[in-house]
């Protein structure tokens, strides 16, 4: 069983990213700049953008926070989006989801720029994904390919399983492990809550990539021996004997799954690492782009 370190790749990624930086400053260009919204005080999204953030110093790039209180309204959000937009200094931003409910979601993806979208959440991205034309890939596939590749697992003509059908992840990856590509040319059978027979489904998975959000959900008799496994799920599960009466759960059962698995991601030190770094990779793109 060899773990697929998602800490360590995506800190070889950050050192990459920071000697091209390096070449940009020696050059005399623009340094990238990524900025971030926050709305309201969720634990987890603060959690997430301070990583993200701290990231960009890590490298050497911009990074600017601006934190809109729980109460923002819809139209002033659209407002901080559009001034971002309009902001040559800034090359790429994010608008951490979810939103208070009072905010529609789908108005404010579409608001951003879709040169600015680092994200790759704006249907114009995400419909030149799915035709394979230049885009910015959405952090977390774009992750999973690239702990895929940089570890060499084989996935052309592999059935992968992909469980769970969000916009974020799971709806991406089964498009882009369809796709002719490094990390990719494979089977793809996208799974979802009323899929029915999953385990007869699960079985016959060379791959799977569990994003459903349900902790500990994928066991050791729902997979074949040798079986690949991507763990997207970060849930947090109250737990006394933490300090913070919390820790991280992913959406497979690692104790039983892993013995049976060729390669397997951790939480946390998975799938998680690798979002920021690729983000951060969008970022860059988006920069060097920006002539
Ligand atoms: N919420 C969970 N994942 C993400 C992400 O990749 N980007 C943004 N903006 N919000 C998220």
């Amino acid at each position: 069983m060899i773990i697929l370190d998602g800490k360590k790749t995506s800190s070889d990624i950050k050192v990459e990213i920071a000697e091209s930086v390096k070449q940009l400053k020696i050059q005399g260009k623009k340094t990238p700049h990524l900025a971030a919204i926050l709305v309201g005080t969720d634990g987890a999204s603060m959690t997430y953008v301070t990583s993200k953030v701290k990231a960009c110093e890590l490298v050497g790039f911009n990074s600017t926070l601006i934190e809109l209180p729980e109460e923002t309204s819809e139209e002033k959000l659209l407002n901080e989006i559009e001034k971002l937009n309009n902001n040559n200094d800034i090359d790429g931003f994010i608008v951490q989801l979810p939103l208070p409910k009072h905010i529609d979601e789908q108005k404010v993806v579409e608001a951003v720029n879709p040169t600015k979208d680092v994200d790759g959440f704006h249907p114009t991205n995400v419909g030149r994904m799915a035709l394979d034309l230049p885009c910015f890939l959405p952090a977390t596939p774009y992750g999973i390919l690239e702990l895929l590749e940089r570890y060499q697992v084989e996935t052309q003509g592999k059935h992968v399983v992909v469980i769970g059908r969000s916009h974020i992840v799971g709806r991406p990856m089964s498009i882009l492990m369809s796709q002719k590509r490094k990390a990719g040319d494979a089977t793809v059978t996208i799974a979802h809550s009323r899929t029915k027979n999953l385990k007869e489904l699960t079985l016959q998975a060379d791959i799977i990539v569990a994003a459903l959000g349900i902790p500990e959900f994928l066991t050791g008799d729902m997979v074949k021996q040798g079986v690949t496994i991507i763990d997207v799920g970060i849930t947090r599960v109250g737990d006394a004997t933490k300090k913070s009466g919390y820790r991280l759960a992913g959406d497979v059962h690692f104790e039983s799954v892993s013995p049976k698995s060729a390669f397997i991601t951790p939480v946390p030190g998975g799938v998680g690492p690798m979002t920021i770094a690729m983000l951060l990779k969008n970022t860059l793109l988006a920069c060097e782009l920006k002539v």
